[in-house]
Formats: structure tokens, C-alpha cells, sequence
């Protein structure tokens, strides 16, 4: 009853406070500031009350002593609150902890946002117990903890690096439609939608419209969403995700690879040179090491051999692709052979072994999409593309790319092979009627390079939203 009488007025005679955004407070040292942010964290100790309140550029700690202390405000002040907060920034006595090393004083303080305590408090919403599908659920007060910022806040450093290394090859940024009207990675992921009475979809990839970029931009990348309806409940796969898609003209298959890497490789430098971004790398993934160079290559058929050689088998399956199950219920495993694909389990067995970044390349064609560049073979034997995939330890395939079909009678064929209708098509078949150049891309999955970097178990937390099979909310 009493505290409810305590009336926290500013006083209008001290120093002019000045606002500022916690990440530039270090060089308003021992002035009067103005802050604004969210209780993070609060801890009461002998009627002294310590905040730690962000502001999503970081942390503060705050005093609140005396009479700031005393209020209903501070007495009834819940995690989450919304607060402004005046106060001297002092820099922490010796010996003492706190973020960027000094804590707000306050004189002056109020909320502008209550958050409920007791049973609908944000702690008893929501916790480290919490059922993983409560935290999806969840996702936006998930959001407000420390790992999913920092993730989220080191994928933004990771877009604009990305950005820097494609601007250091004169590779420039284009933004292709997300509504299309032609596949890919073929149909069988493709979210269909109506479009003013016809069929249209969700684009799988926009390499097809960076591919007609090529005579009219030079070298060309797009960071775009690329969505597959992929029914696949894995670690590594979404149903939305971010597609960084670069396409080099005049190239050759070993220029390619050659450009992921180089492309890669400086993304990391230019994080690791970055204070902010080093820094959420070392909070992540403390053991993070920047790639050794050059990439080991493996192709197709050697990665075959490898499997085989470390008794790596996968198991068998009929026409449909289901697993052959023996008469005990068992799955059948067998070796692998040329032709095979090789599945997710696999790859990542085969990734973790080597514990290196590892360039497979060479795929056959039957396993590739449609438009892949292929390498000449003998009538009836197998026919490789010149395609490759990335793979990194512990999350498998980061990199997809290939070089292209460059001949118009090629691609033709090509489409009738894969049952495709040219017609749709007819502007991508242009691109090889009007001044055809052999040329390559290749597609990087932001959330699995991130998952990479800052060793996430699943790119599900590489995501500000994920979608993945049954889940669009919120
Ligand atoms: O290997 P993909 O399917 O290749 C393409 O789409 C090419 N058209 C790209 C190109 O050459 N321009 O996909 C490329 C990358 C994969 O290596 C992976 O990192 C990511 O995109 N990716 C996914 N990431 C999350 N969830 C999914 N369902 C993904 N599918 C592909």
C-alpha cells in the first residue's frame, strides 16, 4: 500500500539525458542516457533490484536503487515488461561483470509495456522444458532468447558478407519472381497455386530467370525464397527456405567449383573479420575453424567406392522406392553401386567421416535435373553431368550447382526425355537460340550454411519463421 504512494517524477534539473540504442552506449560513458528495451532478466538483492534489459542491439545491465526501487512499478515488475529507463552509465567497479562493461545507473524509469506475472508469466509459457511443438508454437517469444537472436542476428551478418564476396566478383544482385510458371527440381515438389484461373507455382529455384540475367547483367546472383513441398521430416529440410543463387557466364565446370569455394571462403573471412559477427560465432560454435583450401573433390564414382570400402550400405528398395523388408521385418541393407542415389543418412555418415568440406561432383544424369550440362559417354553406358554438391560436416549438402545445357537441340531433347512441355519454356530455350555461352550456377541453402557456422542441430533454428511439412503458423 505504501509503495503505491511513491510517485517517480524526472527531475527536470538534471543533465539532458540522451537517447541511445545499447549497442552505442560504450562511448557515453558516465553521461545521462535514455534507453528503451525489454526486461531480459531481473534479480533482486537486499531491496536493490539488477536488471539486464536488451534492446535487440544488446544487453544492459540496470540498477534501480532507492526510490526507482521502491515504486509499484519495480514492485510489481514482471520479465518482458517494455521499459524506458534514464540514468548515469557507469562503467562496472573492478572485478565485476557486466555487458560491455558498465551499468545504468537509473534516476528516472517507467513501463510502457506490463507483462502478466504468475501463471500467465512468460517463463511459465514458455521454457528450456517446453515441448518441442510448443516451441514452434512459440516461435515468436522464442525469438526473445538469447541462442535464437544471436542465430538470427549472425544469419543478417552472414546475407550481407554473402553480398560483399558476390560484389568483390562483380557479380550483381537481381530479384527474380517467387510466382512462376515453370519447375526446376521437377514436379514432384512443386506447390501448385491458382493464378487468375491458370496454373502457376511456388518457384523451386530462380536459377532458370538468372540463366536469361547472363546477356544482359554479366554474372549474375539473387537471395530469394525457394519453396518445396517436400515431404521430408529431416534436419535439413524445409518447405520455405532462403536460396542464394549465383550464374557465371564463359565458365568452365572447374571455374564453378572454383567460385563456390572462393565464394564461401571469403563469406567466412569477411564474418571472422567482422568483431560482431566473430563474436556470435565464437557464442555459437566455439570451435568453429575457418575451411582449409582447396576443398577436397570426390567424384560420383569414386564416392561410391569410398562407401563401399567403409561399409556404408543403404537399404534396398523396390520400384516405388520403399525399403525391401526380409521375413523377420527387417530392412535390407545392401552396398552401393553406380546409379544409386546417395540418401541423406549416407551422405552425412560419409561428410562426418571425412569432417571436411567435400566437392561430390559428377553426378549421373538420371539422378539430375533436367537441364544439367552432360559429360560425353559411350553408347550405352552410364551418363554423367557436370554437377556437383557441396557437403559439410555435419549438415551434408550446403551447395548444389552444375553447368548448363548450352545447346538449343540438347535441351530440346532434354525436355522430351523428362516428359517436359517446351512451351512454357520457350524463354529459357531462347537464351540458347540468341548467342548461347557455356555457362553454370549453383545453389546455396542460407539456413544450412548457417546450421554449418554456428553449429545448429537443425536449420529449423536457422529460420525467423520455418515452414516445413503441416507447419505455416505462426
Ligand atoms: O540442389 P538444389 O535443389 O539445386 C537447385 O535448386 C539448383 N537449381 C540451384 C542452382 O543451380 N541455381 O538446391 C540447392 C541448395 C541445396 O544444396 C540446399 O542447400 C538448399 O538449396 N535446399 C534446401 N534447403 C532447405 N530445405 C530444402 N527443402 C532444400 N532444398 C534445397
Amino acid at each position: 500500500e505504501e509503495s503505491k504512494k511513491v510517485k517517480l517524477l524526472e527531475d527536470s534539473k538534471l543533465p539532458k539525458a540522451i537517447k541511445s540504442k545499447i549497442v552505442n552506449l560504450t562511448e557515453l560513458r558516465s553521461e545521462r542516457v535514455r534507453v528503451f528495451g525489454w526486461v531480459h532478466r531481473i534479480r533482486d538483492q537486499k531491496g536493490i533490484i539488477f536488471l539486464v534489459v536488451r534492446d535487440g542491439t544488446g544487453y544492459l545491465q540496470v540498477v534501480l536503487s532507492g526510490i526507482p526501487a521502491s515504486t509499484y512499478e519495480a514492485l510489481t515488475l514482471n520479465l518482458e515488461a517494455s521499459v524506458e529507463l534514464v540514468g548515469t552509465l557507469q562503467t562496472v567497479p573492478e572485478g565485476k561483470q557486466a555487458p560491455g562493461g558498465h551499468e545504468l545507473v537509473v534516476d528516472f524509469w517507467r513501463v510502457l509495456g506490463s507483462s502478466p506475472g504468475a501463471e500467465d508469466a512468460f517463463s511459465n509459457r514458455l521454457n528450456e522444458k517446453s515441448d518441442p511443438s510448443i516451441q514452434a508454437d512459440l516461435r515468436h517469444l522464442v525469438l526473445r532468447g538469447e541462442t535464437a537472436s544471436a542465430v538470427l542476428r549472425l544469419r543478417s551478418s552472414l546475407l550481407s558478407a554473402f553480398r560483399d564476396a558476390m560484389n568483390a566478383h562483380s557479380i550483381l544482385e537481381v530479384t527474380p519472381p517467387c510466382l512462376v510458371q515453370t519447375q526446376v527440381e521437377g514436379g514432384a515438389t512443386l506447390f501448385t497455386l491458382d493464378y487468375y484461373g491458370q496454373p502457376a507455382f511456388l518457384t523451386q529455384s530462380s536459377q532458370l530467370y538468372l540463366e536469361t540475367c547472363l546477356p544482359s547483367l554479366g554474372d549474375v546472383f539473387c537471395v530469394q525464397e525457394s519453396f518445396r513441398a517436400e515431404n521430408s521430416h529431416t534436419r535439413r529440410h524445409l518447405s520455405e527456405f532462403t536460396h542464394l543463387e549465383a550464374e557465371l557466364a564463359f565458365i568452365t565446370f572447374e571455374d564453378l567449383m572454383e567460385n563456390i569455394e572462393d565464394i564461401i571462403c571469403k563469406t567466412v573471412d569477411i564474418l571472422l573479420a567482422n568483431p560482431t559477427s566473430a563474436a556470435l560465432i565464437k557464442q555459437l560454435n566455439p570451435k568453429f575453424q575457418p575451411p582449409a583450401r582447396p576443398f577436397r573433390r570426390l567424384s560420383y564414382v569414386e564416392a561410391i567406392v569410398w562407401l563401399n570400402e567403409h561399409g556404408i550400405k543403404h537399404p534396398e528398395e523396390d520400384a516405388e522406392g520403399n525399403p525391401i523388408k526380409d521375413a523377420t521385418g527387417q530392412v535390407k541393407l545392401v552396398e552401393h553401386k553406380v546409379g544409386d542415389d546417395i540418401a541423406e543418412a549416407a551422405e552425412r555418415q560419409m561428410t562426418d567421416i571425412i569432417g571436411t568440406p567435400v566437392f561430390l561432383h559428377g553426378f549421373p544424369a538420371e539422378l539430375k535435373a533436367f537441364y544439367m550440362k552432360k559429360i560425353p559417354s559411350a553408347a550405352g553406358a552410364t551418363t554423367f553431368t557436370e554437377s556437383c554438391d557441396l557437403l559439410m560436416p555435419n549438415v551434408g549438402e550446403i551447395v548444389g550447382g552444375s553447368m548448363r545445357i548450352a545447346d538449343m537441340e540438347e535441351l530440346l531433347a532434354a525436355y522430351k526425355r523428362e516428359g517436359i512441355d517446351p512451351e512454357p519454356y520457350y524463354w529459357f530455350t531462347d537464351q540458347r537460340k540468341y548467342g548461347t555461352c557455356e555457362h553454370g550456377g549453383y545453389g546455396l541453402g542460407v539456413e544450412r550454411f548457417l546450421a554449418w557456422i554456428a553449429d545448429r542441430y537443425t536449420v529449423r533454428e536457422c529460420s525467423l519463421y520455418p515452414r516445413w511439412p503441416g507447419r505455416a503458423t505462426p
